[in-house]
């Protein structure tokens, strides 16, 4: 079998742990190297404990351009800044990259020195990153050369609210938006905001109405067909390991019907089976997608008796390190290599 030969650079986080999980079985694939700065010289399962006696791959402290030597793809899955700095010295290569940060999402430089950091170290290359979500551009990736993966919120936001936008409905609102998430989303680097003794049992609101996924998410909407629309978004970290939930309420234009609004959600999705649209009565949970690679999305009317207002609130649920991070850089990959159907994680949850 012609196998695809697959690098990682920064083999000491979440997501590249995610990532070898859906690789390493797959015999289409051949994995290179990985490179690490913390954990030179360990085997993988050293560093990420399910791996222990699966895998001889030990983390290796090579220069990025040697990590990728011979690659046909390259995950980069390190932190903001960081990433872009590395992405530099591959980009004379003749590589594919599949980009895991945040630093090749937005097209807008403002936004970037806004919420992610004061300078680029690339500016000329926003833009310049197929943005990594098959609902919307399935197609631009397959012959993309450099993939920039949707953030977890952006990807659980945007997705509960992308078949309107493409229908037009998203017009001149404010979408009023609550999303909570567990704490694998902070990354494997224990920080005084996020450690244990403070996340767990805990419920607190975080960069309210200053997210960096804001832009991101503002940006899929837009170029899916939404108009001059607002976020009000308020993330909260919630007391999880994995998992993420956005409430988004806005005002409903139109005159959909919920079943109407389902049907138009269900439509949108219907090449998507990994998408669920929740029937009447059903919302959705966390624990119902958690290690998989699937969004749940549940959606109510409600219609004020007085002044005849029509609220939508469209709710969705994803697993952050699969849906929302490594997960659709596989379903990205797989686009990349003319895999499409093949790998997709198809197997339900744990229930409960
Ligand atoms: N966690 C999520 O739910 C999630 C979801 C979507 C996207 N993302 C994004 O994907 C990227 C990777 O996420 P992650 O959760 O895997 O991050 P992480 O757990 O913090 O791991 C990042 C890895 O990058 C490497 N690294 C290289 N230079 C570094 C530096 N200057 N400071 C810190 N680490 C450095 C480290 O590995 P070595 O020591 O092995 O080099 C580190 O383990 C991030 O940009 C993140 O924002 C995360």
């Amino acid at each position: 079998m012609n196998k695809t030969k697959v690098s990682i650079i920064g083999g000491s986080g979440y997501l590249a742990a995610e990532l070898l999980r859906h690789l390493l079985p797959r015999e289409d694939v051949e994995i290179l190297r990985i490179s690490s700065k913390d954990h030179i010289g360990r085997n993988i399962g050293a560093v990420h404990r399910s791996f222990w006696g699966l895998t001889d791959l030990v983390l290796e402290d090579i220069p990025p351009a040697e990590c990728a030597a011979g690659a046909d793809i390259v995950f980069l899955a390190m932190p903001h800044v960081t990433t872009a700095k590395v992405a530099m010295s591959l980009f004379d290569l003749d590589i594919r990259i599949i980009d895991l940060s945040g630093d090749f999402r937005l097209n807008d430089l403002r936004d970037y020195t806004r919420f992610y950091a004061p300078e680029h170290p690339c500016p000329e290359r926003l833009g310049t990153f197929t943005y990594g979500m098959p609902e919307l551009y399935a197609e631009q990736i397959k012959t993309a050369r450099y993939v920039a993966n949707p953030g977890c919120f952006a990807t659980c936001i945007a997705t509960s609210l992308l078949p309107l936008a493409r229908a037009g409905a998203l017009q001149a609102s404010t979408v009023r938006l609550v999303a909570l998430t567990g704490s694998s989303g902070s990354g494997v680097h224990p920080q005084a905001g996020n450690h244990h003794a403070v996340r767990s049992n805990n419920i607190k609101a975080y960069k309210v109405f200053n997210h960096q996924h804001t832009p991101e998410i503002l940006q899929t909407l837009k170029a899916a067909g939404a108009g001059d629309i607002a976020l009000d978004f308020v993330p909260v970290s919630a007391p999880l390991s994995r998992g993420m939930m956005s409430i988004s309420q806005l005002d409903l234009p139109g005159d959909y019907s919920e079943d109407q609004l389902r049907r138009l959600y269900s439509d949108y999705y219907q090449p998507f089976p990994l998408i669920s649209v929740l029937p009447e009565g059903m919302t959705p949970e966390v624990v119902a997608v958690k290690n998989t690679l699937r969004i749940e999305i549940g959606l109510d009317i409600k219609t004020d008796p007085g002044s005849g207002r029509r609220t939508l609130c469209a709710i969705a649920v994803l697993d952050n390190l699969i849906k929302g991070g490594a997960g659709q850089a596989i379903q990205n990959f797989n686009l990349m290599t003319g895999h499409e159907n093949a790998y997709l994680l198809q197997q339900p949850g744990m229930w409960p």
